[in-house]
């Protein structure tokens, strides 16, 4: 391989979670599988097609550049939906490809029903409304002028959804705030509908509310990491096992999708004494086995990590010693006896009965997991595992 490091995605973990997944929504609740980000750095191409042949037929994505990528990977019956950018100069594009996008301004709105009327098509929209998370979508004040323009142009408009987006349900400290959206989304709902705005479905929830505001869940759910086998927060963790009686942590029905391995590149004793690597964060307290790593921040493996991340050999979780340079990292390695040049190195995944999260990886740094995940470049190779 010319790689330095690999990813694992698989399709059995995957299938797992969205069988999970489709026991939270219920049979008549569409699935929209959130692949921004790269798919949360599994790989749009990787990841679209394997979903595909799990039954899932419905993409979402933040911007055009990840739409082309969807459109190239895709069946022609699944459907990509923008849920952030896309240039008023490419919606004659989206357009022309069926594509839906959301609609959260009258600049955009216009533009989309002149890009339908340029085609002599619709546009596939999602208006998203403004209800209390005051990043993007219609304001409630101007919902005269926003059914008005709707009603007038229903020739050119195909309103997929009428959709909005929770500002972080993953915490109880949102409790108050989230219920004030859903009220303000079933008001705007309301008044659009008595206008003679109908829409498709009502999309609200992402992962954590459809686990800790059920009622959520409407016509269709776009779920991103929950379906990666992670979880939101661990307030949602949690949460679901209280909802279901659940009393041990290993009461997990999520199963992670993505592992990343490496080899060890080389390994050399060093004194008790030492300083090791760059500089003098770490010194050896006794004689030290250590292990070259062939993986660093430009991989993705951030530099917070240094003198604090683990990584498995030979089923241990072994430190990270020293900084995390760009292009590689040394573990200790004494506790691994019989350990050689290319043995394996788990950065995620398991290796015997170990196991390394994205979620403990992440508790090191204060990232999300999203965060972690999503900064997997694009050049590592990923492999899909039945
Ligand atoms: C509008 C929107 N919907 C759905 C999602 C998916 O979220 P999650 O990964 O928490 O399911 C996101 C992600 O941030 C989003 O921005």
């Amino acid at each position: 391989m010319f790689h330095t490091s690999f990813i694992e995605i698989s399709k059995a973990a995957l299938k797992s979670n969205l069988r999970f997944l489709k026991k939270l929504t219920g049979p008549d609740v569409r699935l929209c599988s959130v692949i921004k980000g790269n798919a949360y750095g599994h790989g749009i191409e990787h990841f679209l097609p394997l979903a595909e042949e799990c039954g899932v037929n419905y993409f979402a994505v933040h911007s055009a550049d990840e739409a082309l990528r969807a459109l190239m990977s895709r069946r022609k019956d699944s459907h990509i939906m923008i849920m952030g950018m896309i240039d008023d100069d490419q919606l004659s594009w989206a357009v022309e490809n069926d594509i839906s996008f959301y609609v959260f301004e009258f600049d955009r709105l216009n533009a989309a029903i002149y890009a339908a009327k340029k085609q002599n098509g619709k546009a596939r929209i999602h208006l998203e409304l403004e209800t209390g998370m005051n990043r993007l979508g219609f304001d409630w004040e101007d919902r005269n002028k926003l059914a008005d323009l709707l009603v007038r142009n229903l020739d050119h408009l195909h309103i997929m959804g009428i959709c909005t987006h929770f500002a972080g349900a993953e915490s109880i400290a949102n409790y108050l705030r989230i219920q004030n959206q859903i009220a303000n989304f079933n008001r705007y709902h309301g008044y659009l509908r008595k206008k003679g705005v109908e829409a498709d479905m009502r999309h609200t929830a992402c992962s954590a509310p459809l686990v800790a505001y059920p009622h959520t869940k409407m016509d269709m759910v776009r779920v991103g990491i929950l379906q990666y086998g992670f979880w939101p927060s661990k307030e949602t963790f949690m949460q679901y096992l209280t909802q279901n009686g659940k009393r041990r942590m290993t009461d997990n029905p999520l199963r992670q999708t993505i592992s990343w391995k490496s080899k060890i590149m080389s390994i050399k004793k060093v004194r008790a004494g030492e300083f090791v690597g760059y500089g003098t964060i770490y010194q050896t307290t006794d004689d030290t086995l250590i292990a070259a790593v062939p993986v660093g921040y430009s991989h993705g493996f951030g530099r917070v990590l240094s003198n604090l991340g683990k990584v498995l050999v030979h089923g241990r979780r072994v430190p990270v010693i020293g900084m995390v340079n760009m292009n590689m990292m040394i573990v200790d390695v004494s506790h691994c006896p019989g350990v050689q040049r290319e043995d394996e190195v788990v950065l995620i995944g398991s290796q015997r009965n170990n196991r390394i999260t994205v979620s403990s990886f992440s508790d090191m740094t204060n990232d999300v997991n999203y965060e972690t995940l999503v900064r997997l470049p694009r050049e590592i190779p990923r492999f899909i595992l039945e």
